[in-house]
This record gives C-alpha cells, structure tokens and sequence, in this order.
C-alpha cells in the first residue's frame, strides 16, 4: 500500500491543468467525499500497526501534495484569465487610429509643387524675415520708389533694412545669385503685409512664385507654362491675359482663368463675368537679372506668382480667408478625404 501512495504522490505533483474543470474533476478524484484519500485513510485503519507511522506519513504527504496542487492550479488559471482580459481578444481587427489631417494651405501648396516639379521647376525656400535688398531693392524697387507702396510693408525694430518679406520674389532673388541659368524653381512660403483683416485679405498669407531663366525665353513661353498650369489644376483651359504693372517685370500681366457661369456661386465669385483673376506675371525686368549677377544680354526669363489661400478658396468654396487660421476642427476635419 505504501508503494501505491508513493506513486500517487508523483502523479499529484506531475499533474497540469489547463482549464478550471480539469482542476475540479482532479480534486474530486483526490479530496472529493468519495475521493482516493478517504479511500485510503479507511483502509489506512485496518493496516498493521508497524506499518502505520510511514503509511500515517506518505497519506497525510499525498493529502498536502493534492491541496497545494488545486490551490496553485487554480491560482495560476486565474492569473491567466485576468490577463486575457487585459488584452482583449488578440485576434480581433484593430480599433482605426484617428488621423488628422493636413491644412488645406498645405494641400494646396502641395499640389502646386507637384504640377510645376512635372515640367521640371524645383523647391527653394528663404527667410520671412529678409533685407531691403532681397525684397525690394533688388527686385527694381529702390527706396522711395513709389510701387513699394503696393505692398504695405512690416518692419522690424526701427530698422528700415529689415522686414517681414511681402512676397516669395525674395528667396529668387537668392536663387538667383547662387545659381547660374537655366533656372527653373518655384518659391513657396508665407508672406506678411500689414492689411486689415477681412474675409479677403489677411496681414499673414502664402504664395508660390515661380522663375524661368535661360536663354531665349519668350512670352509665349510663359503663357504656355500657365495655360499647363491651369488645366492641371482647376481643369480650365481657356486664361486670359491682362496687361498689368510690377516693377520687377516688363512686360507684366495679370492672369484671368475662364470660370464659367453655371451655378449661382460662379456669378458670385467672379462678379457675374465669369473671369477670375489667380496670379501676377511677366518677364523678368533685365534690372533684376543685373542685380542678381546674371547677364540680361544672354539671358531672358520669366516670372509668375499667386497666392495660395485665393486658390483653396477658388478650389473648395471657402468664403472667408480668416477660415484657414482659425483651426476650428468641424473646418479642418472636412479636408480629410483629400490627399
Ligand atoms: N510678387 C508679386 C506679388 O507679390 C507677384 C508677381 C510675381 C508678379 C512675379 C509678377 C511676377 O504680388
């Protein structure tokens, strides 16, 4: 008998369990009221009484062995379900994380670039804060030139060198004394004004202007450069172009874009005409190339440039420019679809 209970205990402390019921039908076996151990204690009374203290010993080893295992099974199974639940169900999909979205002003620009860098223009960039040089001077502005009057200007600590750029003309100016033609780039970026904000102008806003010198560049160029331009981002192909003045081209023009007249909105926007007015252009004034070191006599070039925040609102019907930097949510989450 001494043998069977020795063996007993082994099986006790070898057995596992992975479910709740198997503990339970394992304690029934061992200390269930009809178990093994009250199986054994009775014969137990009946055993020599030589015998006993060993046997005494190995039962009552058997009998701890099989509690413990219990207690210890189903302490363990319990762990294991408090942290099933801790996890969740691993298998099951993810919860969607909520993205945000890109500002509308971005988007744009990005489309902006991404239709000039097919035909070959690349990104440069400057400073907000520039000199007289690179923002007017440079450009055929000298000071007391009355056209500095067209962009009312931001200065910085008294110091009349030093101001908030108008436009992104600035950062070609840099590109152009470090580089040598061809030059194809297009300069994106925020300009400051010092406007009264209303719903269409702000004193901060973005433009894109673009620059092409090289030689031979003709007007025809430019037209073609723009008609491209248009198709691809508004899907019109009929602009028109208006003689205007910039100091830094001769000849320059104002761009009109063929809206059409089909909805009430169109009348709206573009004042019952159908022409909208997207950006500023010109050949790039011989002055300005001297200026910047290249040589107006082998080179020609052109120059185009738009604000950014008239174009989303052409794009997407936004009717107050203040929209953009207000960063109301329930405004900026309608962009989400658009890549
Ligand atoms: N720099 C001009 C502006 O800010 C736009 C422009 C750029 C016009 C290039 C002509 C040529 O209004």
């Amino acid at each position: 008998m001494l043998d069977k209970v020795k063996e007993l205990i082994g099986d006790v402390k070898a057995f596992n369990a992975s479910t709740k019921e198997e503990v339970e039908i394992f304690r029934i076996k061992y200390l269930g009221g009809k178990g093994l151990l009250k199986e054994l204690f009775a014969e137990f009374k009946n055993v020599d009484a030589q015998l006993k203290k060993d046997l005494g010993q190995a039962l009552n080893t058997l009998r701890n062995a099989a509690e413990g295992k219990v207690t210890e099974l189903n302490a363990s199974l319990e762990n294991n379900q408090s942290q099933k639940s801790f996890y969740g169900d691993l298998t099951r999909p993810s919860e969607p994380i909520n993205l945000g979205s890109r500002h509308p002003i971005s988007l744009v620009k990005n489309q902006i670039i991404e239709v000039f860098n097919k035909v070959g223009f690349t990104v440069s960039e400057g400073p907000e804060i520039e000199d007289d040089w690179h923002n007017f001077t440079a450009l055929n502005l000298p000071s007391h030139h009355p056209a500095r009057d067209m962009q009312d200007t931001f200065f910085i600590e008294q110091d009349p060198d030093i101001l908030l750029r108008t436009h992104t003309s600035s950062v070609q100016v840099r590109y152009m004394e470090e580089n040598q033609p061809p030059i194809r780039t297009i300069s994106p970026g925020r300009v400051f004004r010092n406007e009264d904000i209303s719903a269409r102008a702000h004193c901060i806003f973005h433009q894109v202007e673009g620059l092409y010198i090289d030689t031979d560049v003709s007007f025809a160029d430019l037209k073609q450069t723009l008609l491209y331009f248009t198709k691809e981002m508004f899907g019109k192909s009929k602009i028109r172009l208006r003689p205007s003045y910039f100091p830094f081209t001769e000849p320059s023009a104002e761009v009109d874009i063929y809206w059409g007249l089909e909805t009430e909105t169109d009348y709206r926007i573009t004042k019952g005409t159908g022409w909208l007015e997207i950006m500023g252009c010109g050949m790039v004034d011989p002055n300005v190339l001297k200026n910047a070191n290249i040589d107006p006599v082998k080179y020609s070039g052109y120059a185009f440039g738009m604000g950014i925040e008239r174009i989303a609102m052409l794009l997407y019907q936004i009717p107050d420019i203040r929209m953009f930097y207000e960063n109301d949510k329930r405004f900026l989450e309608q962009f989400k679809s658009v890549i």
